[in-house]
């Protein structure tokens, strides 16, 4: 099987000068930091004012960060910032080339989501989403210009994680695959192409390790001990850590589509210990408190 290497997608395209994403959270406002601090243009929409005021409070720490690194000036650190574009409505977004989609992970909150914003930006606009687990091909569905959709699936913290899959979805164009694989690499990221199944790459390896830990916790083991062997067996943080920095809520929903996707591997009956952590309102650092408390 010879495929081609994403590098051979990045010759195929002009770079990309203005993007937008939709969702302000985590991952909206770590892809507008990243893209903003590497030069692109960005437009961060979101439905919650409260949100976008938080992605810039991010993005504007992880800029001062730097100043004080002496790696950039004040005056660049004003320029990055102010490529990122807060907003609440669709203004602006005739222009945008790529958009990134990064709302919550919930398979009809997202088609609603993608099909209004198909109806604001141009034609030929690239649309992507950072879905961590829902199929490309089926959130295509409801989009009159398929060819023009695939997925854009950045890691958490997207400062830090180097990786990004690019989803191929049954109808996705190779110039939506090119554009994405471009903007990936003007972010200073290393985009890999991937098929497209629930989970992807990574999360088909990810969830079903997750599992394998809750499975553990549900015999009776103490979260904080696993943790602290995963990291002597060499990983930068244990399985209940990295949950509570994916944030519960987002962990909750991406299992539920691993489960529907690959039910003999992933599907459980009942409750696991994680749904009852999530129902009650244990989201992770996203709110002070989920294996672990947060100061
Ligand atoms: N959020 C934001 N920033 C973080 C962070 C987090 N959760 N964890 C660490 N950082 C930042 C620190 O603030 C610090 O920032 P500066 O460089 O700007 O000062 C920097 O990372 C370094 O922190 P440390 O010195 O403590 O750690 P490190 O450099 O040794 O490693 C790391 C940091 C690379 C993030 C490492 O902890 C790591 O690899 N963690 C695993 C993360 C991971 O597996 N992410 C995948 C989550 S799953 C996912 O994303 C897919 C999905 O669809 C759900
Ligand atoms: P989050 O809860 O931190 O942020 C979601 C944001 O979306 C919120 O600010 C919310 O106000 C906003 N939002 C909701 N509906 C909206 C709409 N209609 N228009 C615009 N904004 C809207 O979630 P997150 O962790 O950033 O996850 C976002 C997406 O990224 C999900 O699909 C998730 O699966 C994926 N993802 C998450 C991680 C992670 O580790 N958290 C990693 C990779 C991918």
């Amino acid at each position: 099987l010879v495929k081609k290497k994403a590098s051979a997608y990045e010759k195929q395209v002009q770079p990309v000068k203005k993007a937008a994403v939709l969702g302000a959270g985590i991952m909206g406002g770590g892809v507008a930091y990243q893209s903003a601090s590497k030069g692109t243009p960005i437009m961060m929409k979101d439905i919650n004012e409260a949100a976008l005021q938080l992605g810039l409070k991010e993005a504007s720490k992880l800029l001062g960060k730097q100043v004080e690194r002496k790696k950039i000036t004040p005056a660049q650190m004003a320029e990055a910032l102010g490529r990122i574009r807060p907003t609440l409505s669709y203004g602006d977004f005739a222009d945008v080339e790529l958009t990134v989609e990064a709302v919550v992970e919930n398979p009809k909150v997202k088609a609603a989501v993608l099909a209004e914003l198909e109806d604001k930006v141009a034609e030929d606009a690239i649309i992507t989403s950072n879905t961590s687990t829902i199929s490309i091909t089926s959130l295509a569905q409801n989009l009159k210009r398929p060819e023009n959709f695939c997925g854009m699936h950045f890691f958490n913290p997207v400062h830090r994680m180097p990786l990004v899959e690019v989803i191929r979805g049954e109808k996705s164009s190779e110039k939506a695959i090119a554009a994405t694989v471009t903007y990936a690499k003007q972010m200073g990221k290393t985009p890999i192409v991937v098929n497209d199944c629930p989970g992807f790459l990574v999360n088909r390896v990810l969830f079903p390790y997750f599992g394998g830990f809750i499975g553990l916790v549900e015999h009776g083991a103490d979260f904080r001990r696993v943790d602290k062997v995963m990291e002597k067996f060499g990983w930068p943080m244990g399985p209940a850590y990295l949950l509570d920095v994916v944030g519960l809520d987002t962990a909750v929903h991406a299992n539920d589509v691993m489960a529907e996707g690959f039910p003999d591997r992933m599907k459980r009956d009942g409750k696991t210990v994680l749904n009852v952590m999530y129902e009650s309102g244990r989201l992770g650092q996203k709110n002070d408190t989920g294996f672990y408390k947060y100061e």
